[in-house]
């Protein structure tokens, strides 16, 4: 990993290692992709605005959530498949994110289980769950993750259906696989990736297996996963679910500022504002735009929190002088985990970690709870157009 500097570094890396197939479903998104450029340059059209002559000599990234203070302000998204770009990836992001002192959100389609997860990271792991159609099983994985002792649920909801991923169609890699000689191919000249594919044989949805019958191949664990997923999902099984579990409850792909407050009242502890990476609906807007609304819809009712299009530290920031509590990145560390294993992702979080101390050096922040919409051109601009319309 010499000579890998920032997150971008990481991603080339992760291409040359990856066969087509596989790269193009990390980084993918739907239909014309306008998405992912949106994400990021949303975060660009803020210009933080430097403060000098204040004592930055010690800087603290530590941030506050859930009770529990992490070393840093983000955390791991959950990110399914991860086995497909390294066998065992989910437990290196889990063991990487509890030694740097960070989240790690396992996903609903992880290829590790809820309960090795609890062996690995039983004070940092999240369990992100996928409701399934069956009510039983989203209620089996509710009671496991509490068996287990995690201490949160994080309940995606952006995916009212399977979205369309051309670049997924286009490689073949759909249910059935419809993989060309060409794909086949391309794959065999990635020789290092290749050998960890063959050992590991097709990944496994670990979570979901003891719901299929006993044996029951891989591919046949995905078919039951693919027929069970973008189930229908409504504010009424929030209630259920926020009943069924204890502990801390996270809704993930909130968008809307009056689904946020229905949140709060149904006592949802927090929201992840989120279009999933870009990887649901093309035309959504990005996260950072929409966060300001949410934030004054819902105050302190319940914690904000934010992914998708987090590259840069100074991103991260962007998004708490929002109004954030805490962000998550999904594919930076998932691009790390493809490079070096645990190593790589330990090494995504310290690239993210640098870019924030230094940033917060440079506009004179010691502490995160000196950000604020004081540190944003734009917001200052918006609220000085306000000023003279009224
Ligand atoms: C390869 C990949 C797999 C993902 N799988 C899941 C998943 O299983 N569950 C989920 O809620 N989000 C999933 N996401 C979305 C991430 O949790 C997160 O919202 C997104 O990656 C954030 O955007 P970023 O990649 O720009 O940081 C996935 C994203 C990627 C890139």
């Amino acid at each position: 990993m010499d000579g890998i500097v920032n997150v971008d570094d990481l991603r080339r890396a992760a291409k040359r290692r990856l066969p087509k197939i596989a790269f193009d479903f990390i980084e993918g998104g739907v239909e014309d992709e306008d998405g992912l450029n949106v994400n990021e340059q949303a975060f660009r059209q803020h210009r933080l605005v430097p403060r000098y002559l204040v004592d930055v000599s010690t800087r603290d990234q530590s941030a506050p959530l859930f009770g529990r203070t992490y070393a840093s302000p983000f955390g791991i998204a959950p990110t399914g498949l991860a086995s497909l770009f390294r066998p065992g990836a989910d437990l290196m992001l889990a063991a990487a994110a509890r030694e740097a002192n960070v989240p790690f959100i396992m996903s609903g389609s992880s290829t590790a289980s809820i309960e090795d997860l609890a062996k690995v990271a039983p004070d940092h792991g999240w369990y992100q769950l996928y409701a399934a159609r069956d009510k039983k099983i989203s209620e089996d994985m509710i009671r496991r993750a509490e068996a287990a002792g995690l201490s949160t649920l994080v309940l995606t909801v952006d995916v009212p259906v399977h979205s369309n991923r051309e670049r997924n169609q286009r490689n073949g890699f759909t249910r059935p696989l419809k993989l060309s000689w060409g794909t086949k191919l391309e794959a065999l000249r990635h020789p290092g990736w290749l050998a960890g594919y063959l050992k590991q044989g097709t990944p496994m949805f670990s979570n979901w297996a003891p719901y299929v019958e006993k044996g029951a191949s891989a591919d046949a664990v995905a078919a039951f996963v693919a027929s069970q997923t973008a189930a229908p999902l409504t504010w009424r099984d929030v209630e259920s679910f926020r009943r069924l579990w204890p502990r801390k409850f996270v809704i993930k792909g909130i968008m809307h500022s009056d689904d946020a407050v229905r949140a709060a009242s149904l006592g949802v502890d927090g929201i992840m504002v989120s279009n999933h990476g870009a990887r649901q609906l093309d035309r959504a807007p990005s996260p950072v735009d929409v966060l300001p609304a949410i934030r004054d819809a819902v105050g302190d009712r319940l914690t904000l929190m934010l992914d998708s299009g987090v590259r840069r530290g100074v991103d991260a920031l962007t998004a708490l002088c929002l109004g954030a509590k805490f962000v998550f990145v999904g594919r930076a560390t998932l691009y790390g985990a493809t490079v070096g294993g645990q190593a790589g992702v330990t090494k995504a979080i310290n690239i993210l970690r640098r870019e924030i101390d230094l940033t917060m050096g440079q506009i004179g922040c010691p502490s995160l709870d000196h950000l604020g919409p004081d540190f944003l051109l734009r917001e200052r601009e918006e609220d000085w157009r306000r000023n003279q319309r009224s």
